[in-house]
C-alpha cells in the first residue's frame, strides 16, 4: 500500500452513478481512510468522466479503438493505475473483462458490482439491460445486485455483498434496472468501505 490513505482507482464505461455513490461516500466519511485517485473509462464522453472531472478527480480514457492492440492496451492501462499509486479497484459500470495481467497484478483488491444476484444472470453477455431482461424473461420474483473480488473469469470471484429487491409483474427493463441501481449505489459504499479497511 502507498500509505495512510487508500488510493482508489474506478473503472468506468457509462453513467457513472455507482462512481458518484463512491465519491459521496468519500466525502459523507461512510468510506473512511480512502480517496477516488483516477476514473479510467473505456469510451470517451460518457457522463461518468464529466462526474469524475466536476469532483477534479484525475481521469483517463483508455479505449480499443485508440488500442486495438490487447496487450497494449493492457500495457496503458496499467501505466495508468500505477501513475495513480492504485491501492485498490473498482469496476462501476466497466463494460470490458478486466485482462488477467491486472487481475493478477492487484488480485484481492479489485472489486466489480454487478446487477443481479450471482450466481444468476451474470458472466459473458451478461451486462447492463441484458441482465435485467433475462431476469424479466425467466419470470423471477426477486432480483438484486452483488459486490464481488475479481478473479479470472467473468462474474466469478468470491462475494462481498449481496441485496434483494423485488421484481413486479408489471416491471421493464427500466424499472427493474432502476430498483437495482438503488441498492447498488448502497452496497457498493458498504462493500468499498470493507475492502477499504481490508487494504488498509
Ligand atoms: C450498473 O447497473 C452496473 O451494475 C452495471 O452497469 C451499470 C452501470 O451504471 N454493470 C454491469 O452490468 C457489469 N456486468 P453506472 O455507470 O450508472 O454506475
Amino acid at each position: 500500500m502507498s500509505g495512510a490513505i487508500v488510493n482508489i482507482s474506478v473503472l468506468v464505461s457509462g453513467g457513472g452513478s455507482n462512481l458518484q455513490a463512491i465519491m459521496d461516500g468519500v466525502a459523507s466519511g461512510a468510506i473512511q481512510g480512502a480517496r477516488v485517485a483516477l476514473v479510467l473509462s473505456s469510451k470517451p464522453g460518457v457522463c461518468a468522466l464529466e462526474r469524475a472531472e466536476n469532483a477534479g478527480i484525475d481521469t483517463a480514457i483508455v479505449s480499443a479503438k485508440d488500442y486495438p492492440a490487447e496487450a497494449e492496451r493492457t500495457a496503458v492501462i496499467l501505466n495508468r493505475l500505477a501513475a495513480a499509486n492504485t491501492d485498490m479497484i473498482v469496476l462501476a459500470g466497466y463494460m470490458s473483462v478486466l485482462p488477467a495481467e491486472i487481475v493478477r497484478a492487484y488480485r484481492g483488491r479489485i472489486i466489480n458490482i454487478h446487477p443481479s444476484l450471482i450466481p444468476k444472470h451474470c458472466g459473458k453477455g451478461y451486462y447492463g439491460e441484458r441482465v435485467h431482461r433475462s431476469v424479466l424473461d425467466a419470470g423471477d420474483k426477486e432480483s438484486g445486485a452483488t459486490v464481488h473480488f475479481v478473479d479470472e473469469g467473468v462474474d466469478t470471484g468470491e462475494i462481498i455483498l449481496q441485496r434483494k429487491v423485488p421484481v413486479f409483474p408489471d416491471d421493464t427493463v427500466e424499472t427493474l434496472a432502476s430498483r437495482v441501481l438503488k441498492t447498488e449505489h448502497e452496497i457498493i459504499v458498504l462493500a468499498v468501505a470493507i475492502c477499504v479497511n481490508k487494504c488498509d
